[in-house]
C-alpha cells in the first residue's frame, strides 16, 4: 500500500487500483468506426459507438480521457448529449437510454506536442500511436479497459506527399484521394479487441514484402514498413516472423486469421515492440539489422521480439486480459513462447542459461526489494510500472512450470482447450489455471500461490548415500519470504527436477516409492518439508538437482567443491553443468567480498576454468556453452546475493577484476590460443560461425584484464579491421575500461564511422557511460550535451543514462556524485515522458541494499525527486514505494 501523500506533487493525489474492486463494464460496445483528420497543428478524432448497456444499467456510463484530449461534442443517436460531467480521469455520461444507442464523439489532440509517446505522436516526422496500457484515452474518451472489447473499423485521413502511407488494424477496405492534395484509406478489422490493441501510422515509408502460406493454405501478405534509407536491413525481421508463423502452427497448431500482416519501425518508442492487431509497432532497434550494424545478440533479439509479438496473436489478442492484473495471462505465456521458439531455433541449454541469468539477476533482486510484486499483482497507481521481470520472466516460469508438471503434451492439451473455451474473450489467470489442470485432470491446488505471493522461495536440498540400504535421501525444504504488505507466506508446489549421476559420469536409472521413473523425475515438493527416498542405487551417487532450473526457487546445497566440479564434467543436463561452476565461481567471489581483503585464488577455480576452456579443442564443442560457461557472474547477481545494508559496488567490482585478472594471467595461453583458433578469416551468420565469435571474444574480455601494451594494441587491431559489429563492440568493450591511447582512438574512429546511425550511436554511447574509469561521469555529462544525445529518445536515455547507472565505480562514486546526477536528468525527463523516468529512477529503488553512506545518499536523492512540483504518476509511484 501507498500511504505517502504527495507534497503538492501532482493535481490529485495519485489514487492506487485494486484487483479486488473489478467490476465489469456498464456499456459493451459492438461496434466502433473512428475517423482520424491528421493535421500538423491539431488532429480531430471522430468516434461512432454502439452502446450496449448492460442488465441494471443506471443510464451512467464513464469514458475515460486525459487531460490533454480537447472535447469538441457528443451526440446521442445524432442528437448532441449535454449531460455529462468531465473529470481529471474522463467522462461521466448521464441520462443515457435504456436500449442500445449510437454514441458518437469528437475529440482535438495534439500528437506533434506529445512526448510521452503514448496515445497518438510523432516519430521522425510520421504519426504513429502506441495505446497499450491506457493510451487510448490520450485519443479520445473510450471505456479504456481490456475487457471492452469491439470491432474496429478507421477512417485515416492525411496530406498524400507528407504521409503516402495510412495503416491501422485489419484490411484495406477503402481508399482515394481528396481535395487539397489529402488522401483517405479506411481499415476494417474483423476480430473483436480491447482498444490497447488499437494502432494507426501515417508516414512517408518504405516496404518490404514477402509471402506465408498457412497450414490450410491461405496465403497471407506480410510487410514490414521503416524509413526508406533503412530499407534494406528488414531481411531478418522478415525471416524471423517466418520461422514464427511456422513454429506456431506445428507447435500449437496456431494459424494467422488475416489476409495481411505489417510490422512498423519507429524511432521512438518507450518499450521493445507492441502487438497492435496486424499492425505491430516496433521500436527500430528490434528490427534493423545488417552483419555491419548490429550484433549477434541484436539479431537474437530481434528474433526473438518478432516472434513475441506475432505469437501475441493468439496470447493476448484472440484472448485477452479481463483487467491490466492479469497482464502475466498475456505476457507470461508469451514470454515462455517465445522463449520455447528462440530455443528451437538456437541452442537450446545456452537460451535456458541466459533467461535464468536474466532473472536471477534482474528478477530476484526486483522480488526482494521494495517494488515486489506477485506475477498477479494486487494494486498499482500506474499500470505502465508493472511492465515488470517479475510479470514478464518470472511469469514466463510459471508457466514453464506447468509444463515441466504436465509434459509438454499435457501442456498442449491445456493450451487447446484454454483456446477451445476462451476464444474472443477477456479472461484472468485463474481460467488459464482451470484449462491446464481441468484438461489434464490435475490437482494442481497447491500450484495456485505462484499467482498471489511475491518474493522467491528459498529450497533448500541435502542428499545423502546410505552404501549399506543402497538409497540415496534427499531432503528437501522451503520457505518463502516476507514481502511488502505479505507477511505471512504458504509453501508453493515446486517442480525440483532430479538425476543421480554414477561415478562412471551416466545418468543412473532411478527407482522411487517402488516405481522406475527414468534418469530425470520431477518431485511434486509443495510442503515446508519432505523426503524421498530413492532405491537401488548401487553406488554414491552426485545428485543433480533442480535441472533445467525447473522452478525459479533460490537453491542452496550440501554439494562440496568435489562434487560441483564434478558435475560440470558429468551432468547430462547442460543448465546444472553451467550451474555447478558458476555456483564455484560464486562462492569464490561472495568469500572474497565478505573477507579481509586479502585476495587468494582457489586454485581448483582455475583448474576447472582450463578444463572448461580446453573443451573447446573437442571436435563436437559446443562453442556457444562454453563460452557462456567462462563467464563470470556479474556484479548484479552478486550483490543481489549479499545482506540489506553492506553491498559496496567498489568491492564487487575489485573482486570481480582480482578473479578475472587472474584467471587471464595463469590461463593466458589457453585464452590466446583458443582466441586464434576461433577467429574467422571472414564473417557468416552460421550458428557454428556465431559460436565462434562469442567464444573468441569471451578470450579478448579475458585478455583485456592484463596490463599488457600488446594486448591493448591487439584489441584496437581487431577493432579497426573487423567486418562485422560483433567483433567490433566486444574490441571496443575490451577497451572502454582501459586507460588507453587505443580506446580513445577506436571510439573517435567509430564515431566518425558511424554517426548517421542513430542505433549504430547508441552502442557507442552505452559502452562509454558504462566505463567503470574512474571519473568518467564528466565524459556522461559531456555526451549527453552532444550531437548522438536526445533526451527525448528512450533508446539515446536508456543507453546513457541506463548505462551509466550500470557501472560500479562511477554510478555508486562515494562521493555521491553519480546518484546526484541520476537524480537531476529522472527531474528533468519526468517532465517529458513519465514512464522512461520511471525506468530510470529505478536504479534506485534498491537503496537499502547498499552500505550505509551509499544508503543514506541514495535516500536523499530520491527525497529530492519526490519534493518536485507536478511529479509524474509514474516516478511518483516508484520514488514512494521505495521511501516506504
Ligand atoms: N505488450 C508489449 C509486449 O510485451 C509491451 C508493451 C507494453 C509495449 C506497453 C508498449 C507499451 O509485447
Ligand atoms: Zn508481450
Amino acid at each position: 500500500m501507498t500511504t505517502q501523500t504527495p507534497q503538492e506533487t501532482t493535481k490529485d493525489v495519485p489514487k492506487e487500483i485494486f484487483l479486488r474492486d473489478y467490476k465489469p463494464p456498464s456499456h459493451s460496445f459492438a461496434k466502433v468506426e473512428l475517423a482520424f483528420d491528421l493535421r500538423e497543428q491539431g488532429t480531430t478524432v471522430r468516434s461512432i459507438i454502439s452502446a450496449v448497456p448492460a442488465s441494471g444499467s443506471t443510464g451512467e456510463l464513464f469514458l475515460h480521457g486525459d487531460e490533454s484530449v480537447k472535447l469538441d461534442g457528443v451526440t446521442v443517436n445524432g442528437s448532441a448529449h449535454e449531460r455529462y460531467e468531465r473529470g481529471s480521469k474522463g467522462l461521466t455520461l448521464k441520462d443515457l437510454p435504456n436500449e442500445p444507442f449510437e454514441l458518437s464523439i469528437t475529440t482535438t489532440i495534439e500528437p506533434q506536442e506529445n512526448t510521452a509517446l503514448e496515445g497518438l505522436y510523432k516519430s521522425s516526422g510520421n504519426f504513429c500511436t502506441q495505446c497499450e496500457a491506457e493510451g487510448f484515452r490520450r485519443i479520445t474518451f473510450y471505456q479504456d479497459r481490456p475487457d471492452c472489447m469491439s470491432t474496429f473499423t478507421t477512417r485515416i485521413e492525411a496530406d498524400k506527399a507528407k504521409y503516402p502511407v495510412l495503416l491501422s488494424n485489419g484490411n484495406l477496405i477503402d481508399s482515394g484521394e481528396l481535395e487539397g492534395g489529402r488522401h483517405f484509406t479506411v481499415w476494417e478489422d474483423p476480430w473483436v479487441k480491447p482498444c490497447y490493441l488499437f494502432a494507426l501510422v501515417a508516414g512517408n515509408l518504405g516496404m518490404i514484402e514477402d509471402k506465408f502460406k498457412t497450414m490450410s493454405g491461405k496465403d497471407v501478405t506480410l510487410r514490414i514498413f521503416t524509413e526508406k534509407h533503412n530499407i534494406d536491413k528488414c531481411a531478418h525481421a522478415m525471416t524471423s516472423l517466418i520461422k514464427s508463423m511456422k513454429w506456431d502452427e506445428e507447435t500449437f497448431g496456431l494459424e494467422y486469421d488475416l489476409d495481411l500482416f505489417n510490422i512498423v519501425a519507429v524511432d521512438d518508442f518507450n518499450m521493445g515492440a507492441m502487438e497492435n492487431k496486424s499492425l505491430n509497432i516496433f521500436n527500430s532497434r528490434l528490427v534493423l539489422a545488417t552483419p555491419q550494424s548490429a550484433t549477434d545478440a541484436d539479431y537474437a533479439a530481434i528474433e526473438g521480439v518478432v516472434a513475441h509479438e506475432y505469437f501475441h496473436n493468439y496470447t493476448g489478442n484472440r484472448v485477452t486480459c479481463r483487467d491490466w492484473f492479469q497482464l502475466s495471462l498475456k505476457e507470461g505465456l508469451t514470454v515462455y513462447r517465445d522463449q520455447e521458439f528462440s530455443a528451437d531455433m538456437n541452442s537450446r541449454g545456452v537460451k535456458r542459461i541466459g533467461d535464468v541469468s536474466r532473472l536471477r539477476t534482474a528478477q530476484f533482486a526486483q522480488d526482494a526489494g521494495p517494488m515486489a510484486h506477485p506475477i498477479r499483482p494486487e494494486s498499482y497507481i500506474k499500470m505502465d510500472n508493472f511492465y515488470t521481470v517479475t510479470v514478464y520472466e518470472k511469469g514466463a516460469e510459471v508457466v514453464r512450470m506447468y509444463e515441466t508438471l504436465l509434459g509438454k503434451d499435457g501442456f498442449r492439451k491445456g493450451m487447446d482447450l484454454y483456446f477451445q473455451r476462451h476464444d474472443g474473450q477477456a479472461v484472468t489467470t485463474e481460467d488459464f489455471f482451470a484449462a491446464m489442470s481441468d484438461a489434464n485432470g490435475a490437482d494442481l491446488s497447491t500450484f495456485k500461490p505462484w499467482y498471489s505471493q511475491a518474493g522467491t522461495p528459498r529450497v533448500t536440498a541435502n542428499g545423502s548415500y546410505d552404501a549399506d540400504a543402497k538409497t540415496f535421501t534427499l531432503s528437501l525444504t522451503q520457505v518463502v519470504p516476507k514481502t511488502p504488505g505479505q507477511d505471512t507466506k504458504i509453501p508453493v508446489m515446486c517442480p525440483v527436477a532430479v538425476g543421480l549421476v554414477g561415478p562412471d559420469g551416466k545418468d543412473m536409472e532411478l527407482t522411487l516409492d517402488g516405481k522406475s521413473v527414468g534418469t530425470t523425475t520431477v518431485l511434486r515438493f509443495d510442503k515446508a518439508e519432505a523426503t524421498y527416498t530413492f532405491t537401488g542405487v548401487e553406488a554414491k551417487p552426485v545428485p543433480s538437482i533442480l535441472r533445467n532450473f525447473s522452478a525459479p526457487v533460490r537453491l542452496t546445497t550440501n554439494l562440496t567443491q568435489d562434487d560441483l566440479v564434478f558435475l560440470m564434467a558429468n551432468d547430462s543436463d547442460a543448465f546444472n553443468r553451467w550451474e555447478a561452476g558458476q555456483t564455484l565461481l560464486r562462492t569464490l567471489l561472495l568469500d572474497l567480498i565478505k573477507g579481509d581483503g586479502q585476495y587468494k585464488m582457489d586454485a581448483a577455480i582455475t583448474t576447472a576454468m582450463r578444463a572448461i576452456i580446453a573443451g573447446a579443442k573437442e571436435p563436437n564443442a559446443d562453442k556457444a556453452f562454453i563460452a557462456r560457461a567462462m563467464m563470470v557472474p556479474s556484479a548484479g547477481e552478486l550483490s543481489d546475493m549479499l545482506d540489506e545494508g553492506t553491498v559496496d559496488p567498489a568491492k564487487i567490482h575489485e573482486a570481480r577484476t582480482f578473479v578475472m585478472k587472474t584467471l587471464a594471467t595463469e590461463l593466458r595461453a589457453d585464452l590466446e590460443a583458443t582466441m586464434k583458433a576461433n577467429s574467422a578469416e571472414k564473417y557468416s551468420n552460421e550458428p557454428a560461425d556465431r559460436a565462434a565469435r562469442s567464444l573468441k571474444n569471451t578470450c579478448i574480455g579475458y585478455l583485456s584484464y592484463l596490463d599488457d601494451a600488446a594486448i591493448a594494441a591487439m584489441t584496437y587491431e581487431r577493432f579497426a579491421s573487423a567486418d562485422n559489429m560483433t567483433d567490433k563492440i566486444a574490441a571496443l568493450n575490451s577497451l572502454s575500461d582501459k586507460e588507453c591511447d587505443e580506446r580513445i582512438k577506436a571510439f573517435a574512429e567509430f564515431y566518425e564511422e558511424w554517426n548517421k546511425d542513430p542505433l549504430v550511436m547508441n552502442k557507442w554511447l552505452g559502452l562509454q557511460a558504462m566505463s567503470n574509469l574512474p571519473n568518467n561521469i564528466a565524459n556522461v555529462k559531456a555526451l549527453m550535451e552532444g550531437p548522438a544525445f536526445d533526451i527525448k529518445n528512450p533508446n539515446k536515455v536508456y543507453s546513457l543514462i541506463g548505462g551509466f547507472c550500470a557501472s560500479s565505480v562511477n554510478f555508486h562514486a562515494a562521493d555521491g556524485s553519480g546518484y546526484e546526477f541520476l537524480a537531476d536528468v529522472v527531474i528533468k525527463l519526468d517532465d517529458l515522458n513519465g514512464q522512461v523516468a520511471s525506468r530510470m529512477v529505478s536504479a534506485f529503488t534498491r537503496w537499502k541494499k547498499y552500505e550505509p553512506s551509499r544508503s543514506s545518499a541514495m535516500r536523499a536523492q530520491l527525497e529530492r525527486i519526490r519534493a518536485k512540483k507536478g511529479l509524474s504518476e509514474n516516478v511518483f509511484e516508484i520514488v514512494s514505494k521505495s521511501l516506504e
